[in-house]
């Protein structure tokens, strides 16, 4: 079991919720670390909020890595999990090379958006005692538009689809199982069957941890989503309001018990 597995099957083993969030640079990474963020991802989602773009496709490879290194410098001891921007993935050599250089950087998981022709990718990675987080449910690298982000998994189809999916990551053995605007009850579903962890984003709460978007959770987003709170509301810093985040996650814990 590699170590980045080891550390997050202790949380759910212990039923302590999972804390996650985006982050871009050193100084956001010292107070998110400094707050008890667990995990710290330098999502391409920095395409939409650093980038200014409609969408992540224009992030590139070189940009995860620069944004990973400036996150590196003051993570302490959160794990720093790091996407893997569109077309680095597109067959075996690609994801194994591209991961590789991700990984150099401090970083210690990789994260993909999953479709079913990447099973034998993530299998790949795994063989090579890559950590691997899988992205399942809305995949923002496959659906570019506004209008595709909607609830996945509510018409029976759609919902035996991702099971599924779920259940194959499952059992390839993937470190972490990310879930993006799933149905509450679907993502309740995954949650219980799989032995992976799972983490949630617009899933509900019957996970076992939850991710946001930083500038959603401290009020920067000009248009957050519905799912999100901003924590900064009533705080008196951003530190203070990543705790209150951290906070209400971990109290999660109690409610799924
Ligand atoms: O890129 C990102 O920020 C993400 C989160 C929305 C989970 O993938």
């Amino acid at each position: 079991m590699n170590k980045i597995k080891k550390i997050l099957s202790e949380y759910v083993d212990l039923n302590q919720q999972i804390s996650c969030v985006t982050c871009y640079d050193s100084s956001f990474s010292k107070i998110l670390s400094d707050s008890g963020i667990d995990i710290i991802l330098v999502g391409d989602s920095l395409g939409m909020v650093i980038k200014g773009e409609a969408n992540t496709h224009s992030v590139t490879m070189q940009e995860i890595i620069y944004h990973s290194k400036c996150v590196a410098k003051n993570k302490n001891s959160a794990i720093l999990m790091a996407d893997m921007p569109i077309n680095s993935y597109v067959d075996e050599e690609s994801a194994f090379k591209n991961s590789q250089e991700i990984l150099k950087n401090n970083v210690d998981i990789v994260k993909l958006e999953y479709k079913d022709q990447h099973k034998i990718i993530i299998e790949k990675l795994i063989s090579n005692n890559i950590p691997v987080c899988a992205h399942l449910g809305y995949l923002p690298q496959f659906f570019p538009e506004a209008k595709d982000i909607r609830i996945y998994g509510k018409s029976d189809n759609e919902k035996n689809k991702i099971f599924n999916q779920a259940k194959i990551l499952d059992e390839i053995g993937v470190d972490v199982i990310l879930l993006e605007c799933v149905e509450s009850d679907l993502a309740k579903e995954i949650t219980n069957i799989s032995k992976t962890p799972v983490i949630g984003i617009g899933s509900g709460e019957y996970c076992n941890g939850q991710v946001q978007v930083l500038y959603d959770i401290i009020g920067v987003s000009e248009n957050p989503p519905k799912f999100s709170t901003n924590f900064l509301q009533g705080s008196n810093s951003v530190e203070e309001a990543i705790k209150k985040f951290k906070n209400y996650v971990s109290k999660l814990n109690t409610k799924n018990s």
